[in-house]
């Protein structure tokens, strides 16, 4: 191998440049050139290549965002600009193609590859860590802290006044950015896609709290819970069955912003410099993940199942807390 591509795909996630550094440079150490596809399967589509050098990677570890730019792409479902993304690494003479991006990005990587002559590996970058195996995503634990920052100043002056604050927090079909807000956030309850929740049992619960003293209340919810209304959806519902005085706060896509965190930042950097390694020893068509601390490779297809298994008892906790 000569030569290899790179892309970032889908919802930027902080980390994101950090994995590009550590590609860029450790292939850069084994004589390999990689060039950059900016905004992702649309640039692989466009033909929007340009080689990244090692010096091009400096100073970018601790920015969020990608500096490839990233985009979401309708036409790369379609087979007929898949050809067209393949004849545009072909004529360059790269075989190998590093996808950096979430749960559709993969799925778009995976097709890639099946269909031949292009060596893929997907790295797992996604605030949403909406993928089953591969354990925390490169940009979750970001977003996380993002969250309870916001969440932490909330608590300040939900705890000063009788009002449910409702925080949503992104995740259109996916809660884990809600389960670990609200466990690290001491909420009350966490409303997310893949759990129903009982409203009059929370509303009692919390009448309950209240008549032992208890200030304050926070509901964390994903944006892709209550049928996809998220915190407006939550208003409500709850206005249905209890007279509480709700405030709402949207996080939204201060989430996806920011400096990556540390631990996304060591993360991003073993996934780009394995990523490289693997090519090297002839590994293709898979992903690459830390979900028990070991880098592991996972077949692509194996990426199809349900995340409730892994959330269940994250979820149990929350009521174990209150
Ligand atoms: O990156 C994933 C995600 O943050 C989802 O949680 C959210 O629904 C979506 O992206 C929104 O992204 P965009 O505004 O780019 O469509």
């Amino acid at each position: 191998m000569k030569h290899l591509a790179v892309l970032t795909s889908g919802g930027d996630a902080p980390g994101m440049n950090a994995c590009l550094r550590a590609i860029v440079r450790s292939a850069s150490n084994k004589k390999i050139i990689v060039y950059g596809v900016s905004n992702g399967f649309e640039g692989l589509i466009d033909d929007r290549f340009s080689e990244l050098k090692p010096r091009e990677v400096g100073n970018i570890i601790q920015r969020g965002g990608s500096i490839i730019q990233t985009s979401r792409s309708k036409r790369f479902l379609d087979r007929k600009y898949r050809e067209q993304a393949r004849d545009n690494l072909s004529k360059r003479g790269i075989d190998s193609l590093i996808v950096i991006g979430g749960e559709g990005s993969l799925k778009g990587a995976k097709c890639l590859g099946e269909e031949g002559k292009i060596n893929v590996l997907g790295l797992p970058a996604t605030i949403d860590r909406d993928l089953p195996l591969v354990g925390p995503t490169i940009g979750f634990d970001t977003a996380i802290n993002t969250a309870l920052q916001a969440i932490d100043r909330i608590r300040d002056t939900a705890s000063t006044s009788n009002t449910v604050h409702i925080v949503e927090v992104m995740g259109r079909a996916c809660g884990w950015i809600s389960l670990f807000a609200g466990i690290g956030g001491g909420a009350e309850a966490v409303i997310l896609p893949e759990f129903p929740t009982n409203l009059q049992k929370l509303v009692n619960q919390i009448k309950e709290q209240r008549s032992f003293g208890k200030q304050g209340c926070i509901l964390i919810v994903s944006e892709g819970a209550c049928n996809s209304a998220g915190g407006e959806g939550l208003i409500r519902d709850l206005n249905e069955v209890s007279n509480f005085d709700l405030r709402i706060t949207k996080l939204g896509h201060i989430q996806r912003g920011g400096n990556p965190s540390a631990v996304d930042r060591v993360l991003a950097s073993r996934l780009g410099a394995e990523a490289v390694d693997c090519f090297f020893l002839g590994h293709k068509q898979c992903v690459l993940a830390q979900p028990k601390d070991k880098i592991t490779m996972i077949p692509f297809e194996e990426l199809s199942g349900t995340l409730v298994s892994e959330m269940e008892d994250y979820y149990k906790l929350i009521s174990k807390l209150v």
